[in-house]
């Protein structure tokens, strides 16, 4: 017997420049046909942010499934489950699921019990503790920034490429306030957003604003990330923007890293490729970021000079008019294209205020394509 679709596509409300994001209705997430995940691969590439409403039900195993139909070959989470030994930053942000260890609970406050894991103490990350400044204390309860844009990457690790995809789901949100995000950059940008808001932009649209020189310089460059760079950049300290760091000489040095392995480290062409439309996004983690490589071969190692172009490469894309800040409901499962878009978590909570998010994410065993792809 046929069934006529009913599967709907239907715009979210992201500002219009930002041009991405589509929710998707009409789906069953845990019973998925190859034709229907055609449907959301096509979406996800070419909307960057996909939505799925009503997701409570969804069980940790199907969403990694989910994840496991974008890279068939991957099984790992994205960061390895290695960043608990570790000084890594990411550290205490992530709590591994027992029984689908490639999907992580993260948010804030206490879980007594959830998927198996026992008496986990979340904590929303608050900008004050990567922020060279912060907001001061009055004002914390109605002032945010944007923590650290970022891919979701390990970024070190011949095996641990980016991932094409990211899951998350919100099984609790806190009742909401709004807050008024600050870039505290010298500029009067601020975006009003929901509390603990995620916000996105789009590596295609930083890429396509920049002038013609700039293209060309993000077309032909690539960029060689710090090895273990979340324990490499574990005492540096952030722009208010959370688009790269200062360069106060506080990176770890190599012998106060664990063993680095030259294969391992990671050099990445600045523009990936959209596998579907062919557009080019300009995708760099901004904090990351160690050496450029020039295409004439030169190398720029002076990591503020580094830092400078790549600040001046990604300003531009994280206008407030180019963000979707998500304004999160319990059951919202959003999938967005890691290789396609930057994003960041915002927002403060109180330590009893309760959130839980399910977030997953793969290991890729492929490189991103660069502009010659
Ligand atoms: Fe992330």
């Amino acid at each position: 017997m046929t069934v006529e679709s009913a599967v709907q596509l239907l715009p979210i409300p992201a500002p219009a420049a930002s041009q991405f994001g589509v929710e998707i209705r009409g789906l069953d997430l845990a019973n998925l046909s190859d034709e229907d995940f055609k449907i959301i691969e096509k979406a996800l590439y070419e909307h960057q942010v996909v939505l799925f409403k009503n997701q409570q039900s969804l069980s940790p195993y199907h969403q990694y499934q989910l994840n496991h139909r974008f890279s068939p070959n991957s099984t790992i989470y994205g960061h390895s489950n290695n960043t608990k030994k570790t000084a890594s930053i990411l550290h205490p942000d992530l709590k591994t699921l027992p029984n689908q260890p490639q999907v992580q609970l993260i948010g804030n406050g206490f879980v007594p019990e959830y998927e198996g894991l026992q008496n986990a103490q979340l904590k929303h990350p608050h900008h004050k503790t990567f922020h060279k400044t912060a907001i001061p204390e009055a004002e914390d309860l109605d002032f945010t920034r944007f923590y650290r844009w970022h891919i979701d990457a390990a970024l070190y690790g011949a095996n641990m490429q980016p991932p094409k995809v990211t899951t998350l789901m919100a099984v609790k949100v806190p009742g909401g306030r709004r807050q008024v995000l600050r870039y505290d950059d010298g500029t009067d940008d601020n975006l009003n957003v929901s509390l603990g808001t995620t916000a996105f932009v789009s590596g295609e649209k930083s890429y396509e604003i920049l002038s013609d020189e700039a293209k060309e310089f993000a077309r032909t460059t690539r960029v060689e990330y710090a090895p273990h760079p979340y324990i490499w950049m574990s005492k540096a300290k952030s722009l208010p923007t959370g688009l790269g760091l200062f360069s106060d000489g506080l990176e770890l040095l190599e012998s106060e890293l664990p063993d680095v392995t030259e294969s391992d480290i990671q050099i990445h062409p600045i523009c990936w490729k959209n596998p579907v439309t062919g557009k080019l996004a300009l995708q760099i983690h901004p904090s990351a970021v160690r050496k450029l490589h020039l295409k004439d071969g030169t190398i720029i190692d002076d990591i503020a000079k580094v830092r400078d172009i790549v600040y001046g490469l990604l300003r531009p894309g994280i206008a407030p008019e180019l963000v979707y800040a998500h304004d999160w409901e319990e059951g919202d499962m959003v999938l967005f294209h890691n290789r396609g878009a930057l994003h960041t978590v915002c927002g403060a909570f109180a330590p009893e205020e309760v959130r839980m998010f399910r977030q997953c994410n793969l290991a890729d065993t492929e490189a991103p394509a660069g502009p010659d792809a």
